[in-house]
């Protein structure tokens, strides 16, 4: 069998929906499945999964995919180590299948990175890095734990990395581009450096932290760069995901020296925002990671303002998350050295629930003996109990409030019916205004609509493919003239087309990827006459002609001879009466 057959197997042997339903939950809606996007930042069930034509796309932002593109942007995966995953559930051994890896342009870029990773680790062993290790010593990071996060050491000297880096023949455009070298300099001097991984695990900036009483910030970190953006990194993301998957649950933290005192202890599931505000797009990559959030600031007030505040984006992307407290202005990483590892499991085994948490925390912000200020108080504590799904959960949080205010119980569920009501009128407003799919193809010129419909025809109708063949339909855009031949070499070749599969085709294309996505996602109708197709085809072609007609007539303006100019007059006569 070859590879094609195979992978198409696989694909054919799973069902989308399956294995989408156990990333995101889907709710059947007719013939679809619905689901919050994984791969944009929402909250409204935007994504359709088809089980008819085992897909998935985004009204919202436009993904779309089979299932080998779906796990592949979930997991942040190879396509090769997609199908190893996918082959295992379908029972398909995929050892022998070979596939063409994508170039990755930003290759180079990682490898000086990774030089980079190994130039600075070898540099702490040597006699120059003496001081470092004491350093790391006496904050108990041991041998271990610096080869696991790949720790290592910057010297003194301003020119180190970057003399062998262009000695390895990198150019000083490129490492400046990179952040590795500033000018003719290297940027990190005399910092103990921690990798920064992306969403993949390939190193694309560092961390340098001080480690003398210098003068300076105490940590320096990349800038930005083609392949490092901060809003969008997460210390330790790849890493985590095994243990992650193994323990269920995800604890978010503040710095990348608090992941890793977790980790000494068997923490392995620990992520850093590197700073206490969340990006909208790390919001996204953590929600991937687990349905189950556990956050831990550090104690003091910065850490706590950040469990509340990082905690109600997560509440209102739909996901519960919880939140585990530390006193005395420790952040985990001096919480776990002061108290070991055994306080510090019974703190996430008892991490409250957020709601909890901020019911306990609304107390610091009132004066309760102001009666205007109680009742604002006591409004705030009973909305915020209002968004709990568990009745009795509610019911206790209610019964404590009654006796702290006393006030009477009965008045208090009152008012948490209100909220309770108020809430679901919302929540219907919201899953109204989902389901009607916005028609964008209104908004496009005709031309373009046409094409793209001749581009979904010949997917689903052969005769539509024969007449490009034979007559040619010249699209007006050049990656649609590409997909339009990629899918006629397609049918020729394996005789039919299955839009599912096409999108396993078009994975080493990916400059083709958004186009057919937009082919699908404008969602034509199947079962039109082929009248209506051909009515298509004229628009293209009429579009063509006076796009032809156009640019003759500018030729005509730009000549002086006469002769000229009649001899293309000549020719637009016969443009325009079809001749
Ligand atoms: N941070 C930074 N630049 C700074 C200070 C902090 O980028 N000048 C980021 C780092 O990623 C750091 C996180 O914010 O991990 C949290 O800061 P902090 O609590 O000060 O760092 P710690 O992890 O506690 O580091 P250390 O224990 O070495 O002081
Ligand atoms: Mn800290």
């Amino acid at each position: 069998m070859n590879n094609k057959n195979l992978v198409d197997e696989i694909r054919s042997k799973l069902d989308i929906v399956d294995i989408v339903s156990s990333y995101i939950p889907l709710i059947q809606k007719g013939k679809n499945f619905l689901g919050v996007c994984p791969f944009h930042d929402d909250t409204n069930p935007s994504m359709s999964v088809s089980r008819e034509k085992q897909i998935y796309r985004c009204f919202s932002c436009g993904a779309g995919g089979n299932v080998f593109n779906f796990v592949m942007d979930f997991e942040h995966l190879t396509f090769k180590e997609t199908l190893k995953l996918l082959g295992e559930k379908a029972n398909i051994n995929v050892d022998g299948i070979k596939i063409n890896q994508k170039h990755d342009k930003n290759q180079k870029f990682y490898d000086a990175y990774q030089l980079g990773v190994k130039f600075y680790q070898n540099n702490l062993n040597t006699q120059d890095g003496k001081k470092a290790k004491e350093y790391l010593k006496s904050r108990q990071i041991d041998d271990k734990i610096i080869k696991e996060f790949n720790i290592g050491l910057s010297l003194k000297k301003p020119d180190d990395l970057t003399k062998i880096l262009l000695g390895k023949g990198y150019n000083l455009n490129l490492l400046n581009l990179i952040g590795l070298s500033s000018k003719d300099k290297d940027v990190y001097i005399d910092r103990i450096i921690f990798p920064l991984t992306d969403v993949s695990g390939r190193t694309v900036g560092f961390s340098g932290r001080i480690y003398k009483n210098q003068d300076t910030n105490k940590y320096l970190n990349t800038k930005e760069t083609p392949i490092f953006k901060k809003g969008e990194l997460i210390y330790h993301y790849f890493e985590s995901k095994e243990s992650v998957r193994l323990k269920k649950s995800v604890i978010v933290m503040e710095g990348f020296m608090d992941v890793i005192r977790a980790a000494s202890i068997g923490y392995n599931n620990t992520v850093a925002l590197m700073g206490t505000a969340m990006t909208k797009e790390q919001l996204t990559l953590i929600k991937r990671l687990s349905n189950n959030i556990i956050l831990c600031f550090d104690g003091d007030s910065p850490g706590q303002h950040a469990n509340l505040v990082n905690g109600e984006q997560f509440i209102k992307a739909g996901i519960d998350v919880k939140v585990i407290e530390l006193h005395d202005d420790l952040d985990p990483d001096t919480y776990i050295l002061k108290y070991g590892k055994e306080k510090f499991e019974s703190l996430v085994e008892n991490a409250v629930n957020y709601q909890d948490y901020k019911i306990s925390s609304l107390k610091n912000n009132y004066n309760l003996t102001s009666d205007d200020e109680k009742v604002q108080y006591i409004n705030s504590v009973i909305e915020t109990t209002s968004k709990i799904n568990d009745e009795i959960h509610r019911e206790i949080i209610l019964k404590k409030l009654a006796i702290e205010v006393n006030i009477g119980y009965n008045t208090l569920e009152k008012r948490l019916q209100a909220f309770l009501e108020k809430n679901k009128n919302e929540e219907e407003k919201k899953v109204l205004s989902v389901y009607k799919e916005p028609k964008k193809t209104n908004k496009r010129n005709k031309y373009i609509t046409s094409s793209l419909a001749t581009l979904y025809y010949m997917l689903i109708k052969s005769w539509v493919i024969v007449k490009y063949d034979r007559e040619g339909i010249y699209f007006p855009e050049e990656n649609m003239r590409f997909l339009a031949s990629e899918i006629s070499y397609y049918y020729h070749k394996y005789g039919s087309i299955n839009i599912a599969d096409f999108y396993t085709y078009l994975n080493d294309k990916e400059n083709l990827l958004p186009l057919y996505n937009e082919v699908i996602n404008a969602n034509f109708d199947d079962s039109v006459k082929d009248d209506v197709v051909l009515d298509y085809i004229k628009v293209i072609r009429e579009g063509i002609l006076k796009t032809e007609i156009k640019r003759l007539e500018g030729l005509i303006r730009n000549t002086t001879d006469p002769l000229e100019k009649a001899t293309i007059a000549e020719k637009i006569r016969c443009l325009k009466i079809g001749s």
